[in-house]
């Protein structure tokens, strides 16, 4: 494979560190210093002439996207070919106008990037098929990490266990998971109201007693969609509810709001670092990288 610089934004240190000790690479941890109005200045020591610029767009999900700009943008200028790893890529959610007068914003994101400089973009269990198509086919690699979620799962001895999507858009999502999980699936149905943001789920048909249900999800955002399906769950006679999410952006206190509603864990992956994180995306991030740079 080519030689590779790892670069480490500053949103995902710990990640781009795990990517460049798999690949063999270069670990580049640029300096950055925040002004008190919040402008972000980067620092990039060296630059090699293949990089791979590390960095989630989790809150503060403007700055840590400008600041994946600012460093591709710089690699760019050095003459490297840029491969940004996004593996939470905001904005995804925005991929078509709900009401009459709102921004495609992800549309936006991807002409931004190409303009920063960006060749190609890896991410991670982006929100929707209809995001994906901003972006140029070969120039964008999706990665699932239902796989390494689904295996996690094997190891929590659960119970005669169902595999759960809270909504349709997760559909395709749960089968995939419950295929490796070795269990069946249901898909839940969700509405959400658009002016307030308030969040329904129907019980399923099917009777739960006694069974563990695993919440799957691409993100847990507010916790309004996982507490809504759980107490959905409960109400069907589920043993233990579990919720298990790609993304876990877990706003404010919607951890403790998921726990009160008697979800007995939550496992996420370290696309956004925090104490759930527990699946590594670190190797299939990496084999991602490997195949499209190997010589
Ligand atoms: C929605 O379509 C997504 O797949 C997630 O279910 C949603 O974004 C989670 O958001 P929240 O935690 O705020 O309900």
């Amino acid at each position: 494979m080519r030689q590779i610089s790892v670069i480490a934004g500053p949103a995902s240190i710990d990640l781009a560190s795990r990517i460049s000790t798999e690949i063999g690479g270069n670990l580049v941890v640029p300096e950055l210093r925040v002004f008190p109005d919040g402008e972000s200045k980067l620092r990039i020591p060296h630059v090699g002439d293949l990089c791979a610029v590390v960095q989630s767009t989790y809150p503060p999900t403007d700055t840590h996207l400008l600041q994946a700009m600012m460093i591709s943008s710089k690699c760019a200028e050095s003459g490297a070919e840029v491969c940004a790893v996004i593996p939470y890529l905001a904005y995804a959610r925005q991929d078509r106008p709900f009401l009459e007068g709102e921004s495609v914003t992800i549309s936006l994101i991807s002409k931004l990037l190409a303009a920063s400089g960006v060749k190609c973009l890896i991410t991670v269990d982006i929100h929707s098929k209809l995001a994906i198509g901003f972006f140029p086919k070969d120039a964008i690699e999706n990665i699932s990490s239902i796989p390494l979620l689904a295996e996690y799962a094997k190891s929590m001895k659960l119970n005669n266990p169902v595999a759960v999507s809270p909504d349709a858009g997760g559909a395709e999502r749960v089968v995939e998971f419950a295929r490796v999980l070795g269990c069946d699936s249901i898909t839940l149905k969700k509405s959400r109201d658009r002016a307030t943001g308030e969040v329904s789920v129907e019980p399923p048909n099917a009777e739960l007693g006694g069974r563990d249900a695993v919440l799957v999800d691409d993100m847990i955002s507010s916790g309004g969609s996982i507490v809504k399906a759980a107490q959905a769950l409960q109400h069907k006679g589920a043993s233990r509810v579990y919720a298990m999410c790609a993304h876990g952006l877990l706003l404010g206190d919607s951890a403790k709001r998921i726990e009160e509603a008697g979800v007995s864990d939550i496992i996420t992956t370290n696309s956004i670092p925090n104490k759930y994180s527990k699946v590594d995306l670190g190797p299939a991030i990496s084999r991602a990288i490997a195949s499209r740079y190997r010589e």
